[in-house]
């Protein structure tokens, strides 16, 4: 019976995250059971929707950046750079010459969120990791 109810809770869970992500970025379509395989990277896609996805996607250019793959690229190799950034863009900037750049592209500051903890930022880094992934490397469950 409580089995029953959990399954039934995951599956409406599940439905309802599908629907948001279909018309926020149809490339994340395929990461629908995100929740049963990370879920880190599960509570960091709530939290990268609230607060990042209204300027950022995954695989497109929009008011912000593409974060595909960027703990890659720039002074993102470095984790405390994340924390700094996200908590204090124009702070962070003023001492960074790649940020500096991205802001003389993308025209505008982005927003700072001070009341995210390391721990939120990881989630969302985590998130933005798994939504990088390459398609065929996700297990062929997945649609
Ligand atoms: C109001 C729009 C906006 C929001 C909301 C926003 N960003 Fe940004 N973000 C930008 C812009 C614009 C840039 C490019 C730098 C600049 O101009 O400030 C950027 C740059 C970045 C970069 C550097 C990307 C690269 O290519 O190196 C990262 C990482 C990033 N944002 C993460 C986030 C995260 C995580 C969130 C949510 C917590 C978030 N952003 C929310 C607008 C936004």
């Amino acid at each position: 019976m409580l089995l029953c109810l959990i399954a039934g809770f995951a599956i409406l869970k599940k439905s309802s995250s599908t629907k948001v992500l279909l018309e926020a970025d149809p490339v994340v379509i395929a990461y629908n059971t995100i929740e049963q395989s990370n879920s880190t990277a599960y509570k960091g896609k709530s939290i990268y929707q609230q607060n990042c996805q209204s300027c950022h996607a995954i695989n497109k250019i929009m008011t912000g950046p593409a974060l595909n793959g960027f703990t890659k690229r720039g002074p993102w190799i470095k984790k405390e750079n994340i924390y700094k950034w996200i908590h204090n863009p124009a702070a962070f900037m003023a001492k960074d010459s790649y940020t500096k750049n991205l802001q003389k592209e993308y025209e505008v500051i982005m927003q700072a969120f001070p009341q995210l903890s390391k721990e939120d930022i990881d989630e969302i880094i985590e998130y933005i990791e798994y939504a990088s992934l390459p398609q065929s490397s996700l297990p062929a469950s997945m649609p």
